[in-house]
């Protein structure tokens, strides 16, 4: 097939050259929003009078004719192209001839490739959204169904105070709260329609890019055509929104590595979601939040590769500009890969609330609790704090918990300690009792879950 940019040309390209240059093989996977833009293009055409009404017509008919025949699989890309831009053009051409060579009046494929990307990435981002909304349902059911669930909570991965599975794994929902509001964002600035810049500097021709912008569900049109077709900002923030939430899916595919660990065993993978090794028969690996994990590095990698592509070119339009779109569908695709298998894995583990309360029992995770007791009584909080650390110090070397000391030990150590201590030591009560805003009681972690469910609603 004859490039349609031969004119100039004596000589055709080298084959090394051409395979090198080609995009098809990963922007074929933008030939419904390339044709979406091109029927939208073809409309304005046609309204404005710059081609014939017959020919805008046809062209658009067609393009539904093409995307159909696309999606039933009658029509397969042609991988020679050099890429979706040329392909689309070239079959609507081979279809119809003139009335297709009109298409790409008053365009360029440097605007194209700019408004397909921002259309695609929209869309995906769209998907992504609603997997974290179904991710942070989950988390909800899960809080709900661990709701008394007391187990340590941890600081440098020593046992701390006492909390809830419930509260713990809240923490995460927030995240992706906050993960769902910087896509939010970041699709907010993107949904500017550059399709109009041109190569660069715009066109003579009477366009209305406020009508092909409209009809592409933009909120408006780019304002520099320079930028317009420069600008890639859209998808660093994309890939910055995709790498924040992979980090957060893999600290919490950390805690449950280390929780399905027989050191831990607070919670059990499902064996839909682990696998066997091929010589120890007693394993069950959690494979999946291992795999996400390490998935993390390379979306944060996808996102340095733009970063660095983008930091030392001039305007406007720059062939590296196309090494763009793999790192971002990379980035896209790892994460809602991870998030497909990472949904379902949280919902079908089992919560061992047994061995959460009796890894509650040891570690002194009430200590906190016995000085702030002493406090209440009104000794200062420092004094509480050092006559406590040396009844713990007693306990270590004793082999006891504080619950197994005696009133009168306890009072060897501080007289302000009365019988009702041990009520202020007993976990229950101590999660109960962290009634603070945002704190670990009951009613706290269904304002939790109220907020992360009406987030997502
Ligand atoms: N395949 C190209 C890309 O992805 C499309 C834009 C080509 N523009 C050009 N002036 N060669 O960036």
């Amino acid at each position: 097939m004859e490039k349609l940019w031969t004119g100039r040309f004596a000589e055709e390209l080298d084959k090394t050259a051409d395979e090198f240059n080609r995009s098809i093989s990963f922007d074929s996977k933008m030939i419904r929003q390339d044709i979406r833009g091109s029927v939208a293009h073809a409309h304005m055409l046609g309204e404005k009078g710059i081609i014939p009404k017959e020919d805008s017509e046809l062209i658009v008919k067609t393009l539904g004719e093409i995307l159909e025949d696309f999606e039933n699989g009658t029509l397969a890309v042609d991988m020679k192209c050099e890429d979706v831009h040329m392909f689309v053009e070239q079959e609507l051409t081979a279809r119809i001839g003139d009335a297709g060579k009109r298409l790409h009046t008053a365009r360029s494929r440097n605007d194209q490739v700019a408004l397909d990307l921002r259309l695609y990435l929209r869309d995906r981002v769209s998907e992504i959204r609603k997997k974290l909304c179904d991710l942070c349902f989950v988390i909800c059911e899960k809080a709900e169904e661990g709701a008394d669930a007391v187990m340590p909570g941890y600081t440098h991965l020593q046992r701390a105070q006492p909390i809830t599975f419930a509260h713990q794994i809240l923490a995460y929902a927030m995240m992706f709260t906050r993960d769902i509001g910087r896509f939010d964002d970041a699709v907010k600035r993107m949904n500017y329609s550059p399709l109009g810049s041109c190569a660069l500097a715009g066109t003579t021709y009477p366009i209305d890019r406020e009508m092909t912008a409209r009809e592409l569900g933009f909120d408006g049109i780019t304002q520099n055509s320079i930028d317009g077709v420069s600008d890639r900002d859209f998808a660093v923030e994309i890939m910055s929104a995709a790498s924040l939430c992979m980090t957060h899916l893999s600290r919490f595919c950390e805690e449950i590595i280390l929780y399905s660990s027989w050191e831990f065993k607070f919670i059990e993978l499902s064996d839909r979601f682990t696998t066997g090794s091929s010589i120890m028969p007693q394993k069950k690996n959690p494979d999946m939040a291992e795999l996400i994990r390490g998935k993390t590095g390379r979306v944060t990698a996808d996102l340095f590769s733009l970063l660095i592509t983008l930091k030392g070119l001039p305007l406007a339009y720059n062939k590296d500009m196309q090494e763009d779109k793999e790192a971002v569908f990379d980035a896209i695709d790892t994460l809602e890969k991870s998030l497909v298998v990472f949904t379902p894995m949280l919902d079908t583990a089992k919560i061992l609330k047994n061995n959460m309360r009796e890894a509650a029992k040891r570690g002194f995770i009430n200590a906190t609790d016995l000085a702030d007791y002493l406090t209440k009584k009104g000794v200062p909080f420092r004094t509480a704090y050092k006559a406590v650390g040396e009844i713990v110090g007693f306990c270590v070397k004793s082999g006891k918990t504080l619950e197994d000391l005696t009133l009168d030990e306890y009072r060897g150590f501080h007289d302000a300690f009365e019988a009702d201590l041990f009520d202020a030591i007993d976990l229950d009560r101590c999660v109960y009792a962290r009634t603070s805003a945002g704190g670990a009681s009951p009613e706290n972690i269904k304002a939790q879950t109220d907020y992360v469910k009406s987030f997502c609603k």
